[in-house]
C-alpha cells in the first residue's frame, strides 16, 4: 500500500514514554468508538504495566510462551483461556460488571467449563443424579421477580458433580446426560427435584493454568456448589451457583466465585416438608429463593454503574448500545 495514501498521525523516534500516546493516535483512526476507546485503556495499562515492572525481555517471552501453551491446550471441550481468566478473578469481575444485580436480587457467578447442552428436562420431583454413593438432598426452590411476585415458566438449567467430584463430561466415554436436568418453575414460580449433597472437586489443573497455581502456591479446588442457570423472555439471563457453608474452600475458591447471598445452609425436612414432597423426615434440604432483575431494570443499572464509575475516575463518557465512549461534545 503507497505509505502516502494512508492517513496515519505521523511516528518516529519512539521512546519509554511516548509509545503509548503513538499507539493510541495510530489507533485512534479506528471508525468503531466502542473498540476504539477499549483498545486505548488497554494499550495505556499494558505500558503502564510493562513501565512499572520495569518488565524483562525474558518475563515478556515466558508470559507469551505461557498464552501460547494456554491456546495450544485449547479444543472444543477444554477452554483454557476462560480458565486462565476465571483464576485471575476476570471473569467474575466482568460478570458482575455486565449483570449488576440490585439488592435482594440473586447474584451471579462464574460458569465454569461444565455446562452442556445435553441436559434433559425433568418433571417436578425427578433425581437429577445417578450416584448411588452421593448423599440425598431434596432441592426446592421458587424463582421470584423483584417486586416479590412468583415467576412461572422460567427454564432453570441446572448441574452438580458426582459424589467423587466429577461432572458427566468428565468421564471419557459418558453416556448421557447425569447430574444435569432442565426444570421449569411453575405458576408459583416453584421448581423443585432430588439431586446429591454436592462435594469440593479441583478444576482441570493439568494443565498451563495448573502449572501457573502451583507456582503462586494456590490450590485448584472449588467448594461445594450446585449451578443454576435461569432463562425467561424479558429477564436478564441469570448464571449462578449455591454454595454450602463451611465448606473447606469457602473462603479460597480458585476461581473467586462465592459470594456471602449464593452460601447456603442444608437443613431437613420437616413433618410437612416431608409429606408433600414424598421424602422421610429429616431428609436433607436445600430451600432456596432466587430473584431474577428484568432486562429493562438490568440496562439501565448497568448504565447508572457504568457513569459513576467513570465519573469518580474523572473520565466524560455517555453511554451507546449500553456501553461507555468517551463524550468529546
Ligand atoms: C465449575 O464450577 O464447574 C468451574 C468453574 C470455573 C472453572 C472450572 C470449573
Ligand atoms: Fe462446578
Amino acid at each position: 500500500m503507497d505509505p502516502s495514501l494512508v492517513k496515519i498521525p505521523p511516528m518516529k523516534d519512539l521512546t519509554v514514554d511516548n509509545i503509548t500516546e503513538n499507539v493510541i493516535r495510530i489507533n485512534s483512526l479506528c471508525r468503531d468508538e466502542r473498540m476504539k476507546y477499549v483498545l486505548e485503556r488497554l494499550v495505556t495499562h499494558l505500558h503502564d504495566f510493562a513501565r512499572e515492572t520495569r518488565l524483562s525481555t525474558t518475563e515478556w517471552m515466558t508470559g507469551l510462551q505461557f498464552l501460547t501453551e494456554v491456546g495450544q491446550i485449547c479444543t472444543d471441550v477444554r477452554q483454557e483461556f476462560i480458565l486462565l481468566s476465571d483464576i485471575l478473578g476476570l471473569s467474575l469481575l466482568v460478570d458482575s460488571i455486565d449483570h449488576p444485580k440490585p439488592r435482594g436480587s440473586t447474584e451471579g457467578t462464574v460458569l465454569g467449563p461444565f455446562h452442556t447442552h445435553e441436559a434433559e428436562e425433568l418433571a417436578a420431583g425427578a433425581s437429577m443424579s445417578h450416584d448411588p454413593h452421593g448423599q440425598p438432598l431434596l432441592v426446592v426452590c421458587t424463582v421470584k421477580d423483584t417486586a416479590g411476585n412468583p415467576v412461572p415458566d422460567v427454564k432453570v438449567d441446572i448441574w452438580e458433580t458426582d459424589s467423587t467430584g466429577h461432572y458427566d463430561v468428565q468421564y471419557p466415554n459418558h453416556e448421557g446426560p447425569d447430574g444435569r436436568c432442565i426444570m421449569r418453575s411453575d405458576a408459583d414460580g416453584v421448581f423443585w427435584f432430588r439431586a446429591i449433597t454436592p462435594v469440593p472437586y479441583p478444576i482441570p489443573h493439568d494443565g498451563p493454568v495448573g502449572r501457573l497455581l502451583k507456582k503462586l502456591g494456590r490450590h485448584p479446588f472449588r467448594p461445594s456448589h450446585m449451578h443454576f442457570m435461569f432463562e425467561k423472555a424479558g429477564f436478564d439471563h441469570l448464571i449462578t451457583a449455591l454454595y454450602l457453608r463451611n465448606d473447606p474452600y469457602e473462603t479460597s475458591d480458585a476461581v473467586f466465585g462465592v459470594k456471602d447471598s449464593l452460601v447456603v445452609d442444608i437443613g431437613t425436612a420437616g413433618p410437612e416438608v416431608a409429606e408433600k414432597y414424598g421424602v422421610e423426615e429429616g431428609h436433607a434440604l436445600l430451600r432456596y429463593e432466587f430473584v431474577l432483575v428484568s432486562d429493562e431494570e438490568t440496562r439501565a443499572l448497568r448504565a447508572r454503574n457504568s457513569k459513576e464509575a467513570l465519573d469518580r475516575l474523572g473520565r466524560r463518557v455517555k453511554i451507546v448500545n449500553g456501553l461507555p465512549v468517551p463524550d468529546l461534545d
